[in-house]
């Protein structure tokens, strides 16, 4: 018999997404991003945006996509189906947003590391065709500025194409979200140390990354499945801790963590002297002399490795570092009660319980 020319067995059926496996999850927000940010390369208003598409592109690429996933997650509370209908789309505009964030958080915080690569205002540093490298490291900085604005528009663009009925739901939230993300980076711009620093320091981390990274990517999500007040509460109850040990890992990782796995420097934070939550509880622990060295090194623009071990080692004596251990296990064990008490799909309990624990237990 003659080979067959051209299979006519049926196409496979798409594949249902299997319960706890977000990698098509994130394949198919991916391949929205990818075709969102070719078209902008396709028809340009001037030549001159193509290779900034690039950088973008570039910079998008190794994210670990909690927000789409979050958002998911929400859906699924609400009843969504599994498919995750409008959340592809909604989730791949809180990507762009993400990214609009990271790249001004990276030039505000002088960072030189991001996802393993350079940061988007260096690349564009490189760019510049001059020989003054001040000039160039300031063309770096104004230039990442306006790739950040655009893809912050792009989010918006993006969450237009999603559909007129998915972005009505989706905005009230995602309005909310935005101004929360630009008070937090204010609060988290580092100032003189003041008596209220530590409230301050847990407004900066809710505010500027809780909200957005976990609490609000989960409303959108129950608002696109048309939830009600239940699973909103929900989304607070459980998402607000879980995005409050999100960040008090960063903060630690920020300073111990490993460079090699963040994808990210570990001086930064120390360096730019950043009133974290885990720099306060320090401060409030230390003695005298601990504390003379705090103020000497901790925001100082020399600061080196070795300057930095010092600062550690007090964080260590001190047992902030422990401290926020304890906080991030007590904050996740909130997340966990809260969704243990809730009435929700199977699914979406299976998910929540599974990011939560990526989330409490990640290592970048
Ligand atoms: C980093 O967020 C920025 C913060 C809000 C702390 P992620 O850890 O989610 O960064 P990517 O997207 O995976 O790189
Ligand atoms: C980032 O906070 C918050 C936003 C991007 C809005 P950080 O400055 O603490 O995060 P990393 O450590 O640079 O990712
Ligand atoms: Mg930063
Ligand atoms: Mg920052």
């Amino acid at each position: 018999m003659s080979a067959r020319l051209v299979d006519v067995s049926p196409a496979p059926e798409p594949r249902a997404p299997v319960e706890g496996d977000f990698g098509w999850l994130r394949r198919r927000v991916d391949a929205v991003l990818d075709e969102f940010l070719e078209a902008q390369a396709r028809h340009p208003v001037d030549a001159c945006l193509p290779p900034l598409v690039d950088v973008v592109r570039e910079f998008v690429r190794g994210g670990k996509r909690l927000r789409p996933l979050f958002c998911y997650c929400g859906w699924l509370a609400a009843g969504g189906a599994p498919e995750g209908g409008p959340v592809v789309k909604v989730g791949a505009a809180l990507e762009l947003f993400h990214t609009f964030a990271l790249i001004h958080d990276d030039l505000m915080d002088s960072s030189r590391l991001r996802r393993g690569r350079p940061t988007v205002h260096r690349v564009l540093a490189d760019r510049y065709s001059g020989k003054d490298s001040e000039a160039a490291a300031r063309f770096g900085l104004n230039a990442a500025i306006l790739v950040g604005d655009l893809c912050h528009a792009w989010s918006d663009e993006l969450l237009c194409a999603a559909g007129e009925r998915w972005r009505r739901r989706a905005e009230p939230v995602l309005h909310a979200m935005r101004t929360q993300v630009m008070a937090g980076q204010y609060l988290d711009l580092a100032g003189e140390r003041t008596d209220d620093a530590l409230d301050r320091s847990w407004r900066a981390l809710r505010h500027k990354t809780a909200g957005y990274t976990v609490e609000r990517p989960l409303q959108v999500g129950v608002m696109l499945a048309d939830g009600g007040p239940e699973v909103l509460r929900l989304c607070t109850a459980y998402g607000r801790p879980l995005g409050e040990a999100f960040q008090l890992r960063d903060d630690l990782l920020g300073v111990f963590g490993s460079p090699e796995v963040t994808g990210k420097p570990v001086l930064d934070d120390l360096r730019e002297g950043k009133p974290t939550v885990l720099m306060n509880l320090t401060w409030q622990r230390a003695g005298a002399r601990q504390r003379a060295v705090i103020k000497e090194l901790h925001g100082n623009r020399e600061l080196d490795d070795a300057g930095a071990e010092r600062l550690r080692e007090i964080i260590r004596r001190t047992g902030a570092d422990s401290a926020v251990t304890e906080l991030i296990e007590l904050k996740t064990a909130q997340a966990l009660a809260a969704l243990d008490a809730a009435p929700v799909p199977a699914r979406a309990r299976t998910a929540a319980t599974q990011l939560a624990d990526a989330v409490a237990r990640r290592t970048r």
